[in-house]
């Protein structure tokens, strides 16, 4: 993706309140995040169930975020072309759902939308190194998918700079996101280790004074790491 310098914000819908997604989108938006990240599991991959395509579909009348599609479910090559119909901005897919996974980043390209993948806190770097020219976005997990609210691994601190380095030396323009525990503690580690996206759930839907005063602080965080907001 073309080079985005600042560091983008996309609260992530799974702490919002389920009887009020639009409203949730509405916030979020207003209070100044870029994009909308949508936490898609089927039970399989991951333990927990959430929703499909037709809640992107639903939601996209309701926003002009850059919507960001997180499938944790197994087998995501049969269901890129509904979430590009969707209104998906970005699909990523998990590296160890497939089997022939520079065909599904292929796939995901040639439906519109823009290519992720995404790492579980044990997969190695290594699994992406011969397909990062296929890549839009690498999410790189700072906690085991399926769940909000939990605790941010430390260890992925290294995993996030050896990933900056990788696609810098491999001339990538890829957005290096990361996602789980991100809050006002851990954004200035994760920012200062070169992670250009933020997904964060229970610290922005979960904020006490309310979804704006959890964007705002991440934002604050971001600036106190020394870059642009
Ligand atoms: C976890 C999801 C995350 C989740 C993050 O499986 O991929 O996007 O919403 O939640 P927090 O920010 O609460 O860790
Ligand atoms: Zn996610």
């Amino acid at each position: 993706m073309s080079g985005v310098p600042r560091v983008l914000i996309a609260p992530s819908l799974l702490s919002a309140d389920f009887a009020h997604f639009a409203q949730a989108v509405r916030e979020a938006r207003e209070a100044g995040a870029e994009l909308l990240h949508f936490d898609v599991m089927d039970g399989v991959f991951v333990p927990n169930i959430t929703f499909g395509a037709q809640m992107v579909q639903a939601l996209r009348h309701h926003s002009d975020a850059i919507f960001d599609v997180h499938l944790m479910i197994v087998q995501p090559e049969r269901y890129i072309e509904q979430f590009a119909q969707a209104g998906a901005d970005i699909i990523t897919v998990h590296a160890e759902a497939c089997v022939h996974l520079q065909r599904t980043l292929a796939q995901i390209r040639e439906s519109g939308a823009r290519a992720g993948v995404a790492l579980n806190p044990a997969t190695p770097l290594s699994a992406i190194e011969y397909v990062i020219p296929d890549i839009d976005l690498l999410l790189v997990m700072t906690v085991n998918p399926g769940f909000g609210g939990q605790q941010f691994i430390t260890e992925m601190l290294r995993k996030i700079a050896r990933a900056r380095a990788m696609l810098d030396e491999a001339g990538s323009e890829a957005w290096l996101e990361v996602d789980g525990g991100i809050n006002g503690t851990t954004t200035p580690l994760v920012v200062r280790a070169g992670a250009r996206v933020l997904v964060a759930g229970s610290s922005v839907f979960g904020h006490p004074e309310g979804v704006r005063a959890g964007v705002e602080e991440l934002r604050q965080a971001v600036w106190e790491a020394g870059e642009k907001v």
